[in-house]
């Protein structure tokens, strides 16, 4: 077995692991990046597109914003819709100024990528069998196999940015976690299509069919969704059925929805879930790894770079003057943010999806809900400080 070393050993390569690497690159702290997947998969798997605006501050400071500060589109606004009316929500103008970016995460995961392979930090890609080990001591080690080889990599910390069904959570000893979650009969039908956007800014849908999402990525692309059986098989939906159901969802007199060629499409089902400690010895787990949130309120993304802001800076006060105060608060600092967004993602979820056999009484209670939060201020500012990103928790 072929032995080497670093310093922060990152298991994972989505948007929490490439970030973490970058930070520690900033700060003179090695790493290396081990991910499962090819770098062409990695580069094609289209997911999140709302970027908070602290997490754009975040990568532009970071040097890892340029062409997401010149082709990411900055919204002020949504627009929430129900009983036939479109309301919109000035999310600026409660937020403090605050606005968001729309911006792949795809697109996020290429640049970081081109990144990291630009300043040299190794990245590893088809990496198998990884395992995690001796997380309780001072020296842990992560094991798997490259290129035909058995490597180890010996370091001081690992950080499981390796997703919701990674190994690095799993590899914590029995009894140590505490784990909440909850299940929604919900899914989330998702396409990318080649049309330009018929709204300029997001519209979720409330809709006796269920619910609906107009989104985007550019001038021509468009990002919808549609609210489907979480269990349904993307076989069941072709192309025609999405694009009847969105009109039927999101359609109003006097507006059109305009359809183009589907490029991508796919069903994600919907859970909320959270382990606590994010925590175990050597071991430090960030974003999907330690939390999953319904999309409905686009914070997944945003969740798992807030995560690695805090592991960074925590890592850099324990490199460079053995502090370990950060990185002693890691799991608590993260888990304020965390609880904020599972409660805002369950909120917007239960607001707006039709469970299938919808009790009049909760049908009133949606309505009225959306009624407020469109007509109060205060309700409003609510979702738009939460929606934009809290800066204080
Ligand atoms: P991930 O992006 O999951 O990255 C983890 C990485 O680890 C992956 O590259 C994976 O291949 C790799 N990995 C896994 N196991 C191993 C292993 N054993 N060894 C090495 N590498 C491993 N959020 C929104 O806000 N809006 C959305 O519309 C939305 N849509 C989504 C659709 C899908 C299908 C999914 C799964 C998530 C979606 N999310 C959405 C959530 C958002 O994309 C995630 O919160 C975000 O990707 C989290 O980033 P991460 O880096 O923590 O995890
Ligand atoms: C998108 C995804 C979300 O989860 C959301 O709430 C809004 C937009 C998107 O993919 O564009």
């Amino acid at each position: 077995m072929n032995t080497t070393r670093t310093q922060v050993a990152i298991v994972g390569a989505g948007p929490a692991g490439l970030t973490l690497a970058h930070l520690l690159h900033l700060e003179g702290i090695d790493s290396v990046v081990l991910e499962d997947r090819s770098r062409e998969y990695v580069e094609a798997r289209i997911r999140a597109g709302v970027l908070e605006q602290a997490i754009v501050d975040l990568l532009v400071e970071a040097g890892a914003g340029e062409r997401l500060q010149r082709e990411g589109l900055v919204h002020h606004g949504i627009e929430l819709q129900f009983a036939g009316e479109r309301h919109r929500i000035p999310l600026s103008d409660l937020a403090g100024g605050r606005a968001i970016v729309i911006y792949g995460q795809t697109e996020m995961v290429k640049d970081l990528i081109a990144l990291r392979l630009a300043t040299g930090g190794p990245l590893l890609f088809e990496v198998d069998n990884v395992s995690v080990h001796d997380l309780d001591t001072g020296r842990p080690v992560v094991r798997y196999r490259h290129d035909g080889r058995e490597e180890e990599l010996e370091c001081d910390v690992i950080a499981g940015c390796d997703g919701f069904h990674g190994i690095c959570r799993p590899s914590i000893p029995d009894g140590i976690l505490s784990e909440f979650s909850r299940e929604y009969p919900f899914g989330w039908l998702g396409i990318l299509a080649a049309v330009a956007p018929s709204s300029d800014e997001l519209v979720y849908a409330h809709n006796e069919r269920g619910f609906a999402l107009l989104s985007l990525r550019s001038p021509e692309l468009s990002r919808l969704y549609v609210q489907c059986r979480p269990d349904d098989d993307v076989s069941e939906w072709p192309d025609d059925r999405v694009w009847e159901e969105l009109q039927l969802r999101l359609g109003l007199d006097g507006w059109t929805l305009a359809e183009g060629p589907v490029l991508e499409k796919g069903v994600t089902g919907m859970r909320s879930y959270v382990c606590e400690p994010m925590r175990y010895g050597r071991l430090f787990i960030a974003g999907d790894a330690a939390h999953i949130v319904p999309p409905t309120g686009a914070k997944g993304l945003n969740l798992a770079l807030h995560d690695v802001r805090v592991l960074a800076e925590a890592l850099v006060d324990w490199f460079r003057s053995a502090n370990p105060v950060g990185l002693d608060a890691y799991s608590d600092t993260c888990l304020r943010r965390v609880w904020r967004a599972e409660h805002f993602s369950w909120w917007m979820t239960q607001m707006l999806h039709r469970p299938e056999e919808q009790d009049a009484f909760d049908l009133k209670l949606q309505l009225s809900q959306l009624r407020y939060v469109t007509s109060s201020p205060a309700a409003a500012t609510a979702l738009a400080e939460n929606y934009v990103g809290l800066t204080s928790l």
